[in-house]
């Protein structure tokens, strides 16, 4: 078993410097990369565990129905995983693939922003496929990348679950595909979990559960900034909230429940009573859609599969 770790966390004054460009800005927002410390992505983990979340459950039961044709798909070399979170959904891949050909992929590498959290996973991970190598990589992937020498030289098939390309604005999603297809290299694919429109009724119990997880989740983020930018957030003076907005895709913020100062890293921020602080987006695609949005991006469309229900789509996108 071969675990390496690989630190391209940025800094603390890095995370400063955005958190207060956005907080500056008229729609006050901070980018969705800043939920996940330690405490944030284990109530990510219970999010997913809602009734009223469907993604997961619809995702988890693509990969275990297709999981060996995706397998085949996949084929050899390096799986590289953004975004990994708690590396659940990749292990229906792995045991799916030692199952078809005894493994034809050498290594895994799990990239994610969330430090603890990522060594704790691939560590579990690591020892559950001791045949495979396993890179740990801590870093943004919304920023450029260079790939550790070990890894530039392997054949690479990304994986991009959870629907996380909906956080991104559809230019920025168009900036991620383009830089993924580059990063991946000429023999690569990506398979990427993509969430389908549907009707308000259903998307937005998924985002503002009756139980109150989503938004412990989203005033997480407050707490974070005191503890990490010396900031001032009253939770009590916030509420959390989350609606389908008709141009596709659900908006998730904290809104101040008064009129406020604030003080982030030294500065000042004043909040009107009724103001919103957006915390997420997560858009909704069709099929056709996003496919147009991959080739758009240079990768071919080669396999899309559904769930029973037809909530969720995963995509096989080739090179
Ligand atoms: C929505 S969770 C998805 C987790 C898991 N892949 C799944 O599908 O259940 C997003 C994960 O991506 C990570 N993440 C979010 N933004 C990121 C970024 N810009 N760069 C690297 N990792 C990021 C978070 O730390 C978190 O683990």
């Amino acid at each position: 078993m071969t675990l390496r770790f690989y630190d391209f966390h940025p800094s603390l004054g890095d995370m400063r410097t955005e958190i207060l460009q956005g907080l500056r800005q008229p729609q006050k927002a901070i980018a969705p990369k800043f939920l996940y410390d330690k405490t944030g992505a284990e109530l990510f983990n219970a999010v997913c565990e809602l009734p009223e979340y469907y993604l997961t459950r619809a995702e988890m039961a693509i990969l275990q129905s297709r999981g060996e044709e995706i397998a085949r798909l996949i084929g050899d070399g390096a799986l590289v995983e953004f975004g990994s979170g708690s590396c659940q959904k990749v292990q229906i891949l792995l045991d799916a693939q030692r199952r078809l050909n005894n493994g034809a992929l050498s290594a895994y590498v799990s990239l994610d922003i969330s430090k603890e959290h990522l060594l704790e996973s691939c560590q579990k991970l690591a020892a559950l496929y001791p045949e495979l190598e396993t890179d740990a990589i801590c870093a943004d992937y919304t920023q450029p990348l260079v790939w550790p020498e070990e890894l530039a030289r392997r054949r690479k098939v990304g994986f991009f679950p959870g629907s996380s390309i909906g956080n991104l604005e559809p230019q920025e999603a168009l900036t991620f595909l383009a830089d993924s297809r580059r990063l991946l290299g000429p023999e690569g694919g990506l398979l990427i979990g993509v969430d389908l429109q549907k009707s308000a009724a259903i998307l937005e119990p998924a985002y503002a559960d009756a139980q109150g997880i989503s938004a412990a989740f989203a005033l997480n983020l407050l707490r974070r900034l005191n503890r990490e930018l010396g900031a001032d957030f009253d939770l009590e003076r916030f509420t959390y909230r989350a609606f389908y907005n008709p141009l596709g895709r659900i908006e998730m913020s904290l809104v101040s429940l008064r009129e406020q100062t604030v003080r982030v890293a030294g500065e000042v921020v004043v909040f009107r009573a009724g103001e919103s602080l957006l915390t997420e987006y997560s858009y909704k695609y069709s099929v056709d859609g996003f496919q147009a949005l991959a080739r758009k991006a240079g990768y071919q469309p080669k396999q899309v599969w559904l769930d029973e229900d037809r909530l969720f789509s995963v995509h096989y996108l080739q090179v």
